[in-house]
């Protein structure tokens, strides 16, 4: 053989055990990491189309919906945006985005790529919009379709959508929701609030592994999919094919792709954990937790770079950097001396901002202390500029 066996691959796999405070993703429980071990499954077991089912129960269940077009993809939770825009959008309808960070900004340019008209409202960072402003915005652009990010994980800002949904069917628009860095630490209603497609992260609140994102399309949703001019040029995630081999659409199972079997297993117990806890009782662990790294935060002198408290993502809290101090220094000390991840800005925010994240299985009082001790003895000790 010409090229020979890597020497590096001739060593065991080895890692830390780190504890995974930025934006994503969180730690997996014990519980999901021994349903990941399970043995392989083919994609077209019985078994396998048993855990399908279970997982679009919960599906279900986490976004509040009866959507039969109910499923999860194949890929990680920007995979569910391009899956919805490559679905929703056909070539000349016009997408409007309310930007408030990097995911509206990625969502303009994948809209862009299926051959949207896009135009977008911007607010300035760490802020998020009024109904009436979002409503202002349809009436002078007339989308065929809204996107919002109900967690922009970039900046940390929480975007209220009650009502929103009723205001787009007013004006004959679809409403697309991004729930990735949210979902189950604040309210989300897919049918009561009229959302027509939305998708999550499996790496955040849920704390199953990355790579499986559920995604739910309401029943206007599916009849502007099945009455398209043109296919969605993405096979990988035309719904129509996907949805078949989910068992969302036609009567007989077809084959698409080869699902992974440890991923379904991993999000079907992810699921099962926070069915068991109950959305309500997620979103107050998240509460109590968020609120006392606020209060440690606040100690420590740090500012909050969104203003409004109630713009505040509960799961991703956003910091100013102080003056003098060097934040990429305070990250990856955390992380060689504490196996501690703390996030920095992402895309607009890259510089500006730290970013902590409490998610899912981290959303622990402990685990809030320990970060807040690592981050009292970096910003006295070493981290400075
Ligand atoms: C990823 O979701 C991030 O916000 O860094």
């Amino acid at each position: 053989m010409e090229i020979t066996p890597p020497p590096c691959l001739n060593k065991p796999l080895k890692f830390p055990n780190k504890l995974l405070m930025g934006p994503g993703p969180s730690n997996c429980s014990p519980r999901v990491l021994h349903a990941l071990s399970l043995p392989i499954l083919g994609h077209m077991h019985t078994e396998t189309f048993q855990i399908m089912d279970e997982i679009k129960e919960g599906i279900k269940y986490i976004f509040q919906t009866k959507n039969e077009l109910t499923l999860a993809i194949s890929a990680a939770g920007h995979g569910g945006m391009e899956a919805v825009l490559c679905n929703l959008v056909e070539p000349g309808d016009k997408v409007l985005v309310a930007v408030n960070g990097l995911w509206g900004m990625r969502a303009i340019r994948m809209a862009e790529n299926y051959g949207a008209v896009v135009s977008q409202i911007a607010t300035s960072l760490g802020n998020n919009y009024s109904l009436g402003q979002l409503e202002t915005a349809i009436l002078s652009e007339k989308p065929d379709l809204l996107f919002v990010v109900q967690g922009e994980s970039s900046t940390g800002v929480y975007q209220p959508l009650e009502s929103l949904g009723k205001i787009c069917h007013k004006y004959n628009c679809l409403l697309a929701v991004d729930t990735v860095a949210s979902l189950g630490a604040v309210p989300f209603f897919m049918d009561k609030w009229e959302v027509d497609a939305v998708y999550t992260g499996s790496q955040k609140v849920l704390s199953a592994p990355p790579g499986i994102t559920p995604i739910s399309f309401s029943k206007r949703a599916q009849t502007k999919i099945f009455q398209r001019k043109s296919r969605p040029s993405v096979y990988y995630f035309d719904m129509n094919v996907v949805g078949e081999q989910w068992g969302c659409v036609g009567t007989v199972r077809t084959y698409h792709h080869t699902v992974s079997s440890s991923l379904l297993c991993g999000l079907r117990e992810a699921l099962a954990i926070i069915c068991e806890e109950g959305i309500e009782n997620s979103m107050k662990r998240h509460k109590e937790c968020t609120m006392r790294l606020h209060d440690g935060l606040k100690r420590l002198g740090l500012e909050f770079f969104v203003g409004d408290p109630e713009a505040r993502l509960p799961t991703v809290t956003s910091i100013k950097i102080p003056e003098g101090v060097d934040w990429k220094k305070i990250t990856t000390t955390a992380m060689n001396t504490y196996n501690l991840e703390i996030g920095g800005g992402l895309g607009p925010t890259a510089g500006l901002i730290g970013r902590v994240g409490i998610m899912g299985y981290n959303a622990q009082p402990e685990n809030i202390d320990f970060l807040l001790s690592v981050l009292q003895k970096l910003l006295k000790d070493k981290c400075k500029l």
